[in-house]
């Protein structure tokens, strides 16, 4: 199963992937790929040494395009068929103590050094490639917004979870991501984040406004606040509590 996490920047994508991760692999291989192009605490968060870029291993940027998708796989393929994370070299993932496999596809860092297009491009050749079994879960923790859907990155997932916190503005972007995969067939889910107890209602009458149903309702956690702060392993609460029964509603646990 192949799992991209979207929605609007700070919305808390990269806190609850990781959530995710550590609930699922309790029973599951997780592997967690990041990429976001431009935020650099994720391994942080997951409590491991930053992998190498895979753009890295790949000879950089330049000229990916030339290279194409089948020399992509080929330098990647470590499998018979297609491209296994497991058998990547060790410094291109980075395994926390839960067994979570963090792998980074790259980071725009210089001024003028071009767009997160290569590195969409290398997200989605991954993801359409990849050879998984029954207990393999990948999760994507993608960039803000909507640049990953003009390069197609959603082709090679199965589904796909927006996290929005509350505003109408994290709404509008869910239902602009949810008209966007429609085409693809993908199974789509909504989770609320960061809410308090006032704003559920306010959340679910706004998220009807915008033809939505909302899948999960995951609490404010001061707990993961303060990880964040201190770009340490994160710690959760009641988010974790609350993941956990989205999972089962949307049937991934
Ligand atoms: N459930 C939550 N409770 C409290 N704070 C949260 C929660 N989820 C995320 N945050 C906070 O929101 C901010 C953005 O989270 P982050 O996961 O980095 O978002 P994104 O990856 O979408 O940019 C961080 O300060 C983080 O601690
Ligand atoms: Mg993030």
């Amino acid at each position: 199963m192949k799992v991209m996490v979207c929605g609007k920047g700070g919305s808390g994508k990269s806190s609850i992937s990781v959530i995710i991760a550590k609930i699922l692999a309790k029973k599951k291989r997780v592997y967690l790929i990041d990429s976001d192009e431009s935020n650099t605490l994720l391994p942080n968060l997951v409590g491991v040494k930053q992998p190498r870029a895979i753009v890295e291993y790949l000879g950089g940027r330049k000229g990916l395009f030339d290279k194409g998708e089948v020399s992509i796989v080929k330098a990647l393929a470590k499998a018979e068929k297609g491209i296994d994370l497991s058998k990547l070299p060790s410094d291109y993932i980075s395994y926390s103590k839960e067994g979570i496999g963090l792998v980074t596809i790259g980071k725009v860092k210089n001024f003028q050094e071009g767009c997160a297009c290569p590195l969409n491009f290398i997200t989605k050749t991954i993801l359409k490639n990849l050879v998984l079994n029954d207990k393999d879960f990948v999760i994507v923790d993608t960039d803000a917004g909507v640049e990953h859907i003009g390069r197609g990155v959603e082709e090679g997932c199965d589904a796909v979870i927006v996290v929005a916190d509350p505003t109408a503005e994290a709404l509008s972007l869910a239902k602009t991501l949810k008209d966007a995969f429609k085409p693809l067939n993908k199974e789509f889910w909504l989770i609320i984040n960061k809410a308090t107890q006032d704003i559920v209602e306010i959340m679910r009458e706004k998220a009807r406004e915008f033809g939505l149903v909302i899948d999960g309702i995951i609490r404010f956690d001061n707990e993961v606040f303060k990880s964040c702060l201190q770009g340490k392993p994160l710690k959760a609460n009641e988010a974790v509590e609350d993941v956990k029964v989205a999972l089962s509603q949307i049937g991934l646990l």
